[in-house]
Order: C-alpha cells, then sequence, then structure tokens
C-alpha cells in the first residue's frame, strides 16, 4: 500500500485518530457530533469511524470558533452540504463565502467596539460627559435594550 492512499480523502479514521489529527479531545469530537457538526458512521464492530472530510469540518468549526462565530452559525452553513463528503469547489466556494459573510459582520461589530468603548456606547447609564450628545436623555433606549451604539447592526 502506498503512503499516499495512507491519507487519501475516503480514509475512514477511528475516534482517536481523528482527535489526534485534529488536535481536539475525544470528548469534543463527541459534542460536535451530538450537535449535529460533524456525522459519523460504524462499522461492522459498530465502532464509529469518519471520513477524513471531517478534519476539515473540525478545523473550519476551530477557526469559525476561535473567532467567536457561534456553532449555530456554523451548523446552519454545514447543514447545507451532504454530509461525510468532499465537497465540490462550487461548493467550498459557496461554504466560504457564506463564512465570510459571518466574518464580515463580526469586524464591524469588532471595530465598532474598539472605537466606542471610551465613549457613550448607548447603554442608558449617561455616565459620560458625552452622553449627552450621542444620548441624551436616553433616547436610544426607545430602539431597544443593551448598548444601542454597539449593538446595533
Ligand atoms: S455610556 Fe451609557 S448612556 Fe452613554
Amino acid at each position: 500500500m502506498s503512503k499516499n492512499k495512507d491519507i487519501g480523502c475516503n480514509r475512514m479514521l477511528t475516534i482517536g485518530e481523528v482527535s489526534k489529527r485534529s488536535g481536539i479531545a475525544i470528548s469534543a469530537i463527541h459534542f460536535y457530533e451530538s450537535k449535529g457538526l460533524i456525522r459519523s458512521s460504524r462499522n461492522q464492530g459498530n465502532q464509529r469511524r469518519f471520513s477524513s472530510i471531517v478534519l476539515r469540518y473540525i478545523a473550519i468549526i476551530k477557526a469559525a470558533q476561535s473567532t467567536g462565530i457561534q456553532l449555530k452559525d456554523i451548523h446552519k452553513i454545514f447543514n447545507q452540504f451532504p454530509p461525510n463528503n468532499k465537497l465540490t469547489s462550487e461548493q467550498w466556494l459557496m461554504f466560504s463565502s457564506q463564512l465570510q459573510h459571518i466574518l464580515d459582520q463580526r469586524i464591524k461589530k469588532l471595530i465598532r467596539m474598539r472605537d466606542n468603548l471610551g465613549s457613550c456606547i448607548g447603554c442608558g447609564c449617561l455616565s459620560l460627559t458625552d452622553c449627552p450628545l450621542h444620548n441624551p436623555n436616553d433616547i436610544l433606549g426607545k430602539t431597544g435594550a443593551g448598548a444601542r451604539i454597539l449593538e446595533d447592526d
């Protein structure tokens, strides 16, 4: 057997191999599976086996989570594609553009937070000297709860 066959996309992996290669705990793999983010099949001995494509899904989950993207948003994207299959280039393009859209939203929010934390954030406390300028009489409170300047999309 050639070495390349061992790392081919159709190879089925044990949960231990997935854990070792992806760098996440077995309990995290179970958790992702219970949330429907990844899927396994069972072999004849009723043991879990994962398609090697699961490594890419886990890498994306880890990277997305590290940027604060919620699992439910990742799930929504993953769910549009057939589980345990190699995706086509078009599918990866669709996949990545949806993830990029979520990242763009997060980046916008992070920039707003970075730029506004030192001034009035529209939370209703009216504690800063510039609050009367940005949120006179807590007028922003009428648009909803929370820090209106930070939380508006
Ligand atoms: S910082 Fe709270 S209302 Fe301005």
